[in-house]
């Protein structure tokens, strides 16, 4: 499978073009074949090896990598933080530097703080993976997503999206998928609508490109597709919301609310979710609902990062 032009990392999808973006889906659509083979393995990276760095919890990020550097034959090395010398106050620094010295050939990482995949990769002569970091980036969830989009309107071959509309609904402010999301599916050419309630909503949304609707039924309207968030409450502070009940009745979305998107219009969520707050059980298991896909296809698409920034520069 070719390259093409090399990425040193991915830190974001706004500091990358819309054709880095369609190269990756591109090789995620070539792997996904792989993952329906009776043997899921492929030598393409073998001999190097994979580091995931997790300081926040994970299930899909974590083991969809570890799955996919496996099946391309990479080494996949789990740093446990909660059992690492960060419990003994090694700096960011020093971590990623001894996984370095330790000949890991990429980092994977999530940190609660914005900017801390930036910073290891200044740090480093590796590449890294963003796989989360605070507020600000999820790349390879914005590339699943658009993924598990382009493969349900079958544009696995075009990746073009213009005309299709997605709404992006609920707890904006603490979301890094909504950012990569955002720049990834405008990028492609989808229109973008945000919807949440103010306190949720971020400082800077004029700066995204993204048009902000102020109720749920607006910001479902014209909508093919749409993403609803997971209500973040380890990461908000006090007083952002009266409750819980309050949330689900006016930014929950139901079988009820769905009347107001794009007929058979399709649902995603990043998982994990709260079920009964943000989404309905309903809507969750429905028809319309692609979330299990989008799981499938991050295998799919991180098989295709690990392979564009590991890939030749050893040989
Ligand atoms: N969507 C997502 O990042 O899920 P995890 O936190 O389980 O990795």
């Amino acid at each position: 499978m070719r390259r093409g032009r090399t990425l040193r990392n991915l830190l974001g999808l706004e500091d990358i073009s819309a054709d880095d973006i369609r190269r990756l889906l591109l090789s995620a659509a070539g792997f996904k074949e792989i993952l329906s083979r009776p043997v899921r393995k492929v030598p393409t990276l073998r001999g190097r090896a994979m580091v995931t760095l997790f300081y926040e919890a994970s299930t899909r990020t974590r083991t969809s990598f570890e799955m996919a550097a496996k099946i391309l034959s990479a080494e996949a090395i789990n740093v446990a933080v909660a059992q690492s010398s960060v419990t003994k106050g090694e700096s960011l620094q020093d971590t990623v530097r001894t996984l370095q010295a330790l000949q890991m050939d990429c980092l994977v990482i999530r940190h609660h703080c914005s900017g801390a995949a930036e910073y290891a990769a200044k740090k480093l002569d590796v590449p890294v993976i963003n796989a989360g970091d605070g507020r600000h980036e999820h790349p390879t969830q914005g590339l699943l997503d658009l993924f598990s989009v382009c493969d349900h309107f079958d544009r696995l071959d075009t990746f073009d999206l213009r005309g299709l509309t997605l709404a992006i609904i609920g707890d904006i402010a603490h979301s890094r998928v909504a950012r990569s999301d955002a720049w990834g599916f405008s990028k492609l050419g989808a229109k973008v609508q945000f919807a949440g309630p103010k306190t949720l909503m971020p400082g800077d949304c004029r700066s995204l490109p993204v048009t902000v609707c102020d109720d749920l039924k607006s910001g479902l309207e014209g909508a093919e597709v749409i993403n609803v968030l997971r209500l973040q409450t380890e990461r908000q502070e006090r007083g952002l919301l009266p409750s819980l009940r309050e949330y689900s009745r006016l930014w929950g979305v139901s079988g009820h609310s769905l009347q107001w998107a794009k007929p058979g219009a399709l649902v995603m969520h990043p998982g994990p979710m709260n079920r009964g707050v943000e989404i309905s059980a309903d809507v969750a298991d429905g028809c319309h609902s692609i979330i299990f896909d989008q799981v499938t296809h991050g295998v799919a698409v991180r098989m295709a990062v690990l392979y564009q920034l590991m890939g030749v520069e050893k040989e």
